[in-house]
């Protein structure tokens, strides 16, 4: 049996939290806040689109949340500071240790996606850059149902786009929301707990593994 793995991009293969030298640059001290409240507040309107059939793209939703930070945190940012935020966005960093494990788990034959709520052309650029499309089978994006994570339909997309049987198919993330959008449609799962302190919801469901670093999944699967 050919196992598929399904990784989720921004928090489990690529560094959200990127873009904070530059913006300390533009914010100073404010930068590590400024960065979780960007974060939470893309995450909320992602939910909040799908959840309204209203799709917008993830970078419009990036850059709406972006705009409400600093509205927030009264950082007066110009539009070329907001832009460049954005071009950062897309070179965002891998986490350090990702593309070796990448390529560890491709030596075990399994067959591998980027699986995202991110837009086609963010992702080949995002993945291109941080040196991780070659280890990988595909990319597939929300983008093609106009929905997101964890609305079931996504899960769905992804087992028809790589013609998957759900009980094969593994979604490795560090977000415990999209763990749980999984193991609802069927799947395995891999939460990913980089940080000891994060804390899974409690919803009466496990992950069927919790792994430190992507690279505990080669021995785990
Ligand atoms: C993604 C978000 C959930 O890449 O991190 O899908």
């Amino acid at each position: 049996m050919t196992i598929t793995l399904a990784f989720d991009v921004y928090g489990t293969l690529i560094d959200p939290f990127g873009v904070s030298a530059k913006l300390s640059e533009y914010v100073g001290d404010k930068a590590s806040q400024f960065a979780q409240v960007w974060r939470d507040k893309q995450i909320e309107y992602l939910f909040r689109r799908g959840l309204m059939r209203d799709y917008r793209d993830f970078s419009t939703c990036t850059r709406q949340a972006l705009i409400f930070t600093n509205e927030r945190l009264q950082t007066n940012l110009s539009a070329e500071a907001k832009d460049v935020l954005m071009s950062k966005y897309r070179l965002l960093p891998a986490y350090p240790a990702v593309p070796k494990a990448l390529q560890q788990l491709k030596a075990k034959n399994c067959r591998m996606y980027a699986f995202s709520n991110g837009q086609p052309d963010d992702l080949e650029h995002l993945l291109e850059h941080a040196g991780l499309s070659a280890h990988l089978d595909g990319i597939v994006s929300v983008h093609e149902v106009q929905s997101y994570k964890p609305d079931p339909a996504v899960y769905k997309h992804f087992l028809d786009s790589t013609n998957a049987a759900a009980s094969d198919t593994w979604l490795v993330s560090g977000n415990a929301f999209d763990i749980i959008g999984a193991h609802a449609a069927g799947w395995q799962t891999a939460w990913l707990k980089r940080d000891p302190a994060a804390v899974f919801d409690p919803w009466d469901i496990e992950p069927t593994i919790t792994v430190v670093e992507l690279v505990d999944l080669v021995d785990a699967l």
